[in-house]
């Protein structure tokens, strides 16, 4: 039974996502839960992780553990062979925007080759977007902006870095990976397409947010692993608007950012959402960020069905998306995927 944990001041809660969790374990450390501002005990240490318990708790953004149990968790993750990459989950989120800050300088001082480079850039970004699942849409702006504009610096260096790209993306589908990809996508369309730097700048900004919306959805919706039914597509399609809500509500007053984000599922024949948009009535960034976000989508593995090659996606988009995305932008993706 849950129990409310009076308000304290001298705690310090540090989020988790649900899968530190792992099955068939002795839990060491008490787990909480956010509700109504307060903090609220759902697993107390000592309890056993069964399949039931995580399927009950799975709907929770994240759980909480009081700081001073953070060695605990380590320990915890360390016995279970929980272990990340270095440069991950590892860092706490203070780190994690740190690092994004420290970014160009840390650059400056790696002498390596262009993919370690930009390998490091994108480990930067997909880091700090994995923090923002976990505080209450609050968007770390600056750490965000610092990544952008080290990805541009790539693109200026290397015009095509997608075959590159495809051997540093996971294979692991997460929304902190495909919003990554997303920019990384949208900054090499822009840019090949010949759009000004800042535009350039400022569509990979949308990119790393388009799906910022998500947060306020249930995770249990977002990970159904099978198809979803009417009533959770409904609620998932309300993620443009409330990743327009949460930019304004973090002080974003681009308008160019605010509705490439609010229209990314808009589509050219009219079929999108939220408004039914239709041809050049969806703003430029949306347009760009669609297409990107439909080629992340088709190109990654899903529990649900295969990935395509990218040339594959791509082909499909021409030959079956035609009319929701301009031909423009599939025929500069497919001359960026022919050059190598
Ligand atoms: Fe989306
Ligand atoms: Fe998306």
């Amino acid at each position: 039974m849950a129990r409310i944990v009076q308000r304290d001041i001298t705690n310090k809660y540090i989020p988790y996502k649900l899968d530190i969790l792992v099955k068939e374990t002795i839990l060491s450390f008490d787990c909480y839960i956010k509700r109504h501002g307060d903090y609220v005990i759902i697993i107390e240490a000592g309890t056993y992780i069964s399949k039931a318990l995580l399927e009950k708790i799975d709907g929770n953004k994240a759980v909480y553990v009081v700081k001073t149990d953070s060695e605990k968790v380590n320990k915890y993750r360390i016995d279970h062979e929980i272990i990340d990459l270095p440069g991950e989950k590892t860092l706490s989120e203070k780190e994690v925007v740190k690092a994004a800050l420290d970014l160009s300088e840390t650059l400056c001082n790696v002498i390596g080759t262009f993919k370690e480079r930009l390998s490091l850039v994108y480990t930067t970004t997909s880091n700090l977007m994995q923090t923002i699942d976990n505080v209450d849409e609050k968007l770390p702006l600056d750490a965000l902006h610092a990544c952008v504009i080290q990805l541009v610096k790539c693109v200026n260096l290397e015009m095509n870095m997608i075959p590159m790209l495809f051997n540093i993306i996971p294979d692991e589908y997460t929304t902190h990976y495909h919003s990554t990809n997303v920019a990384f996508f949208a900054v090499i369309l822009a840019n090949s397409i010949h759009l000004s730097e800042e535009e350039i700048i400022d569509i990979g900004f949308a990119g790393l947010l388009h799906d910022i919306g998500k947060i306020r959805i249930a995770p249990t919706i977002l990970l159904k692993p099978t198809r979803l039914d009417e009533e959770e597509y409904k609620s998932i399609k309300y993620h443009p608007e409330f990743g327009y809500e949460i930019l304004k509500d973090n002080g974003i007053t681009n308008q160019r950012i605010l509705n490439g984000v609010r229209f990314h599922h808009e589509r050219l024949d009219g079929s999108g959402y939220p408004k039914g948009l239709r041809g050049k009535l969806i703003p430029k960034y949306a347009r760009v960020l669609g297409m990107c976000d439909a080629f992340d989508a088709l190109t990654t593995k899903r529990t649900f069905r295969n990935n395509y090659s990218s040339y594959e996606a791509l082909l499909v988009m021409k030959q079956e998306m035609v009319f929701q995305f301009d031909k423009d932008y599939i025929n500069t993706f497919i001359q960026l995927l022919r050059q190598h």
